[in-house]
Parts: structure tokens; C-alpha cells; sequence
């Protein structure tokens, strides 16, 4: 029998590519720094309940995610969220409903890649920091100097930045990874004892610091008690707090979301704050996937196409088939 490949990232792209090679009969073998699965698509547990502080819903256009979404409906991973929609801008809130079906994981986001998961060899709380070849297998070492392998591929699937420094054997892959500038969101939650009198269920934000809002709380399966909202702040905003401490960060945000969202926003019973650092190409790409098939090195993502749920999904996809394609 052959070495089993390895995966190195359980997001969703690195889930869907696992997925698709199990299904072609391949072996995986995957690992992720975190300690569980989803990266930008996990749910915080907290004293508040569990928080969408990532993603927040995805949209399905491509035929092959609809027809991935319908199935994950079927088993209740997911379920659409039809929020009462506004947005923000020029100093007014007013309704901006649509027609665009919009999907959440049940009872929360980080429930898709939990299911995916399954059965899969997985090795959590494990940073790889470097990825080599030796005659003929692959081998990685994490951040305590273990060494894993031997594998016969490798499949990326972790954000640029962090993907140019685990390609350096395929000096291509890692420039075009290195090439693409993934730009930072911070998030808050906050949750209320006291409901706020607010019809607004979800808000696109034009100005200030803030990009985006969402009760929570409104999300289908969600049973928390409390309030709860996520705040988004804008990539330029967050850029230029990067390193403002947490508390303060929970401070500028909640009042910029009081100042637009025409209630009054008491003060919270419960905070949070979460830098995501790689949060979002700054474009969207079409490498669909990076591959360098004689050295049997791979990598997948949402930056190799449009740095949201679905584009990482069909990355994954994308990656797998390429992989196979090479047998
Ligand atoms: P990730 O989810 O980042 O997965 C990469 C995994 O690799 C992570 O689990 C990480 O722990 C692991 N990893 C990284 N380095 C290593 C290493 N050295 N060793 C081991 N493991 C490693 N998309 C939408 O469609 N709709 C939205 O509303 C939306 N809102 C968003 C809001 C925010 C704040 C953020 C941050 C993202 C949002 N997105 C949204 C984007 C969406 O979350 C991503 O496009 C998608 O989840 C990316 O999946 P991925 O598998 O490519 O990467
Ligand atoms: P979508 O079609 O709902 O939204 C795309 C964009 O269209 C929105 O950002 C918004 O500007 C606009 N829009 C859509 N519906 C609107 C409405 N009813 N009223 C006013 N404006 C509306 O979803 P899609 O294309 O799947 O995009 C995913 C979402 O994820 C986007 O909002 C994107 O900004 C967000 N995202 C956020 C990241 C972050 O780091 N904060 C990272 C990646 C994606």
C-alpha cells in the first residue's frame, strides 16, 4: 500500500479536498494547529454560547457547492438564514432586503467541518513549520521537532502567508503564495441579558469603522439565552488597530455599532474580541488551486479563488482532482 497523503489545515478547503480524495479511495491523513476544525469557519464556545465570530453565512453559485449544500441540508448541517437585512451608509440605516438564499452551519458554523470530519485520521493542536522530501516520501516536522510521515503527497490547505513559508520545496508554489496579501478583520461579540429593541437581523456597513453586524441569536438552531452580536470591523480599520489591546478594540467597535444601529445598546454582560490576522485575500484569484505534480506537492484556499466559503470549497475540490489526476 502506498503512503497516505497528507492535508495540512482542516478548514473547509482542506476538508473538502480530503473529502473528494477518500472518495476516490486515497488515504489522508490530516493536521491543523488549532484544536478543532473550521479555521475562519469555527464557532467560539463561550459563557454566551457558541459565537460565529468567522464566517458568518455563505452564498452557493457554483452547480457543484449547490449541490454539496443541499446534501449537508439534508443531514441538517446547515440551514438558511433569511436575516431582516439593512445596510449603513451615508449616516442612515435602512432596510435592504434581497432574494440571495443564505446558508449557516447548525447550530453553528464550525457544525459543517465537524460532520466532514468524520471518521478522518486527524492530529489537532500540531504546527507544521516545515515540509520536506526525502528520496521518496514526504515527511513534515511540527513545532515540538516531531517528525510525521512518511506521506506520498502533501496538500496545503492553510492561508497564503502561511502556505509560502510550508511550499519553500516547490519555490514556484511558494512565490505565487507569497504573492497574495491577506488583509486582517477584527471581530466582537457582545450578548445581552436584555434583548436589544432592534428589528435589525443582519447589516452591511459602508462607513466608520465597522463592515458588517449580525445578531447571532437570529441564526436558525442557535439556543443561547443571551443577545448575542458579532461585530465585524473593516479591513482598514482593523489594519490600523492591529495591535490595539482587546478591551479596547470591544470598546471603539460597540460604540460605533450603538451609534448606528438606532436603539439603546446597554451595556454588555458579555465581550469579546478576535483578531483574525489572514482574514481575507485583498482580491479574489483563479488559480483554482497551486500544483506541482512531478514533486507531488499541492496547496488549496480561498485565496486561490474568491476568499470566501465557496471559493475555499472548490479549491479543495479543485486540488484533489489535479492530485488525482496525477496518480
Ligand atoms: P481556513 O479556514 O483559514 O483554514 C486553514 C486551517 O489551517 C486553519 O484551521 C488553521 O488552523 C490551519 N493552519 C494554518 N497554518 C497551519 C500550520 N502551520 N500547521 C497546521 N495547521 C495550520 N466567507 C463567506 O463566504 N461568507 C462570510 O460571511 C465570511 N465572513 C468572514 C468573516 C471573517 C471575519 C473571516 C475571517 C472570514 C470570512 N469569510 C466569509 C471567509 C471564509 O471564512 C473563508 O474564505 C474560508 O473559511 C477559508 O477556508 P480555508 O479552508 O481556505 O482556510
Ligand atoms: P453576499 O452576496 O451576501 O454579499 C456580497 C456583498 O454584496 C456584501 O459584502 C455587500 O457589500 C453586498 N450586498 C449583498 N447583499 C446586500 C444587501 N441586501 N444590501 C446591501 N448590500 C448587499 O455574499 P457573498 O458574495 O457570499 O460574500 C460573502 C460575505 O462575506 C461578504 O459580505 C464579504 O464581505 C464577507 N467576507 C468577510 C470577510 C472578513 O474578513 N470580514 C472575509 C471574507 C468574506
Amino acid at each position: 500500500m502506498s503512503a497516505p497523503i497528507a492535508i495540512i489545515g482542516t478548514g473547509i478547503a482542506g476538508l473538502s479536498a480530503a473529502h473528494a480524495l477518500r472518495d476516490a479511495g486515497q488515504v489522508v491523513q490530516l493536521f491543523d494547529k488549532g484544536h478543532g476544525s473550521g479555521g475562519r469557519m469555527a464557532s467560539k464556545r463561550s459563557e454566551a454560547g457558541a459565537l460565529d465570530l468567522g464566517a458568518q453565512y455563505f452564498t452557493a453559485r457554483d452547480r457543484r457547492f449547490l449541490d454539496a449544500v443541499q446534501k449537508w441540508r439534508e443531514h441538517g448541517w446547515v440551514a438558511e438564514w433569511d436575516p431582516a437585512l439593512y445596510q449603513y451608509r451615508d449616516g442612515e440605516l435602512s432596510p435592504s432586503p434581497d432574494e440571495q438564499p443564505r446558508w449557516v452551519g447548525t447550530p453553528r458554523m464550525s457544525a459543517i467541518t465537524r460532520a466532514l470530519l468524520q471518521d478522518q485520521v486527524v492530529t489537532f493542536t500540531c504546527r507544521i513549520t516545515e515540509v520536506f522530501r526525502g528520496e521518496e516520501h514526504w515527511h513534515l516536522q511540527d513545532s515540538e521537532g516531531q517528525t510525521h510521515g512518511p506521506f506520498s503527497r502533501v496538500l496545503v490547505a492553510t492561508p497564503a502567508p502561511q502556505a509560502a513559508a510550508l511550499l519553500a520545496s516547490a519555490p514556484k508554489l511558494a512565490a505565487a503564495a507569497a504573492s497574495i496579501p491577506m488583509e486582517p478583520t477584527w471581530a466582537v461579540a457582545l450578548a445581552f441579558r436584555e434583548p436589544l429593541d432592534t428589528p435589525v437581523q443582519g447589516c452591511f456597513v459602508h462607513e466608520g469603522p465597522l463592515s458588517w453586524l449580525a445578531s447571532n441569536h437570529s441564526k436558525p438552531g442557535r439556543d443561547e439565552q443571551l443577545d448575542t452580536w458579532v461585530l465585524h470591523a473593516a479591513s482598514g480599520w482593523s489594519k490600523q488597530h492591529i495591535d490595539l489591546p482587546k478591551d479596547s478594540v470591544i470598546e471603539h467597535l460597540r460604540g460605533a455599532f450603538a451609534e448606528l444601529i438606532g436603539c439603546a445598546v446597554h451595556a454588555p454582560d458579555f465581550a469579546l474580541a478576535h483578531r483574525w490576522l489572514y482574514a481575507r485575500p485583498m482580491e479574489a484569484h483563479q488559480f483554482g488551486a497551486l500544483a506541482d505534480a512531478d514533486l507531488g506537492i499541492y496547496a488549496c484556499g480561498d485565496w486561490c479563488l474568491s476568499g470566501r466559503v465557496e471559493g475555499a470549497w472548490l479549491s479543495g475540490l479543485e486540488a484533489a482532482r489535479r492530485l488525482l489526476e496525477h496518480l
